[in-house]
């Protein structure tokens, strides 16, 4: 079977309001976010209500689809490339689209701030660790380099952590507080 999602329609992001006025929506929502985790105390991360968007390569390097480097923490999914884009506490992943335990397409739980398989219902964090559910393993991780304000996602080098921890690890890009 196919690693690579073959029904990239499974994952619906109807309520993305940020069409409109993308930024704007954004700084709202993360200061909002922001003070309501102060006040039940849970520190902020990638807060549980960051809405995903739908996202598109820049431009392609060969086979491989470049995105610009997110501006801050979120979710961003293209689903042409079955690629997921995160931006989490400076680093930046891109994990394939399928569940790791039989392919259907990830989702993001806003209520939970985690990803989560419709399917059995397996549960990731945003850096794609296993938290919870039939998966034995994290989200796969795709290699991925920083090319100026770009990172380039190379779609053939998929790494799992079950058998390949150290590249899965290392599949990530280190962006700094400004970046
Ligand atoms: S397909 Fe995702 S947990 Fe089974």
């Amino acid at each position: 079977m196919s690693d690579r999602h073959s029904d990239a329609d499974q994952f619906e992001c109807d309520a993305c309001p940020w069409a409109q006025n993308r930024r704007e929506f954004v700084r709202q929502t993360g200061l909002a976010a922001i003070g309501a985790l102060v006040m039940v105390g849970i520190p902020p991360g990638l807060a549980a209500s960051v809405t995903p968007t739908r996202t598109a390569p820049r431009r392609r390097v060969g086979a491989n689809p470049s995105y610009p480097i997110p501006a801050q923490d979120g979710v961003q999914i293209d689903h042409d490339n079955q690629v997921i884009l995160v931006r989490w506490k400076n680093e930046v992943y891109a994990f394939n689209l399928s569940c790791p335990h039989q392919n259907t397409a990830l989702r993001w739980n806003q209520g939970d701030g985690q990803f989560q398989c419709p399917k059995h219902h397996s549960k990731y964090q945003p850096d794609g660790t296993f938290i919870s559910g039939r998966a034995t393993r994290n989200m796969d991780r795709f290699t991925l380099t920083r090319s100026g304000n770009e990172v380039i996602v190379n779609v053939s080098a998929m790494h799992k952590n079950d058998v390949d921890p150290a590249g899965w690890s290392a599949s990530a890009v280190h962006v700094g507080d400004g970046a």
